[in-house]
């Protein structure tokens, strides 16, 4: 079974195609292509995602991403055998023209290729950057007549973890799923998500704590605004951090750190940092030194609020392994310091891949592979919507 993995919920267009043997005792995955086109540069100049410009993005990026991820997967075949009714794809892509226009074009030039089944990215994230993989989705379900699974971003970067160091050579890139006790607890910090769940199992998970403002990764990318570093933000706080000292005129609050619950707040720690850098420029000490000792004292603040709800949340519910993902999960302070953190505690910690931190389609498969794994259910393509703010 070949199955198209699609993700587009944000600024990265991303798409690959995994095989399984679909064999319910002993089921393996293997990464036939793994393609991603990240928009970053395009959004940098606007601070920001802008959804408009990821929305046009996407639609002009999936074809030829399917294109590329067919070939690589040896699916390819040039010889068509021509579209029947393309009446059907064109008001599904209605709102995408472009996109349909190109799909035509590629559906009129190729073999139906042997693709068994598509998950999408359904939520949550930004809807009209969802809309176009949904939609993509549900017309190549037409087109080949195979079924959807939408997955859930959220519960992507949790099973991120579930792929091997070098997932892209072997003929069984997954851990086994059931080579984990549980509950777990896992951290998940993204551009738009600080969460803290209780997993009970793999597609069992209970949100016990989230932020009630700003996520961490908007944290780290607002406060490198100010610092004058550019979107995304995160990776250059976590490379000036690496510079910066210990300094008692650089001093920021941990928001929320003894408040007793699994509620997070940042964006009070964004406002410090305003007054921070005015009152270090009043006093002519604002400079690259004190720069790099605001984004280490940034990472810490966050650091040491993250460590210590997370923590309280292992004890409380006997966790008895960690995970930590998402955009954020990259970070090498946050990684090194719950690493040594959890020698405490005796229990596994479980972090992606580097390179699967950020997002992604392989992650989109896996979490849809372990769901159909376990209910095989499929959703009529006419019925997958996108949700904005889709919970786990
Ligand atoms: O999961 P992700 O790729 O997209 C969302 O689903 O939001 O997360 C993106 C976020 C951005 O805010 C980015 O600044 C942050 O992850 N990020 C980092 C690092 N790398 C990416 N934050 C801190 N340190 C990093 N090394
Ligand atoms: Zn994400």
């Amino acid at each position: 079974m070949n199955i198209l993995a699609i993700e587009t919920s944000c600024d990265e267009t991303a798409l690959s195609i995994i095989q399984t043997n679909n064999n319910d005792t002993e089921p393996n995955f293997r990464v036939l292509s793994d393609l991603v086109i990240s928009q970053i540069d395009i959004h940098a100049e606007y601070g920001g995602v802008f959804p408009a410009l990821a929305k046009r993005e996407h639609a002009k990026n999936l074809v030829p991403l399917l294109s590329q991820a067919l070939r690589d997967a040896g699916l390819y075949s040039g010889a068509s055998n021509g579209l029947q009714d393309t009446d059907i794809l064109q008001q599904i892509l209605e709102r995408e023209p472009e996109l349909f226009e190109q799909l035509r074009t590629l559906l009129n030039t190729i073999e139906t290729p042997s693709i068994d089944m598509i998950m999408v990215t359904h939520g949550p994230g930004l809807a009209p950057a969802l809309w176009v993989g949904v939609n993509f989705a549900r017309a190549l379900s037409v087109a080949w007549n195979i079924p959807v699974v939408p997955v859930n971003h959220m519960e992507g970067h949790i099973t991120s973890i579930l792929l091997k160091d070098d997932y892209k050579n072997l003929d069984e890139a997954l851990s086994p799923l059931d080579s984990f006790s549980f509950p777990m607890i896992a951290l998940l910090v993204s551009g738009g998500h600080t969460q803290l769940v209780l997993v009970r199992g793999w597609g069992d998970y209970e949100i016990i704590g989230e932020t009630i403002d700003d996520a961490v990764g908007e944290a780290f990318d607002k406060v490198a605004r100010m610092l004058d570093m550019e979107y995304p933000g995160g990776p250059k706080i976590s490379r000036a951090a690496v510079h910066g000292v210990e300094n008692e005129h650089v001093q920021l609050p941990r928001p929320m750190m003894h408040t007793n619950d699994y509620r997070f707040s940042f964006s009070g720690l964004k406002t410090s940092v305003r007054y921070l850098i005015e009152s270090l420029t009043e006093n002519n000490q604002y400079n690259e030194q004190t720069i790099n000792d605001i984004a280490r004292e940034f990472e810490y603040a966050v650091t040491d609020v993250l460590v210590k709800k997370t923590c309280a949340a292992i004890e409380e519910y006997g966790a008895q392994g960690l995970i930590i993902a998402g955009g954020v999960s990259a970070n090498t302070f946050i990684r090194d310091s719950f690493e040594q953190e959890m020698n405490r505690y005796n229990i596994p910690l479980y972090l992606p891949e580097q390179k699967l931190c950020g997002d992604n389609s392989l992650m989109i498969a896996t979490a849809g592979f372990v769901n159909y794994t376990k209910n095989k259910t499929t959703t009529p393509q006419d019925e997958v919507v996108a949700v904005g703010n889709l919970k786990l």
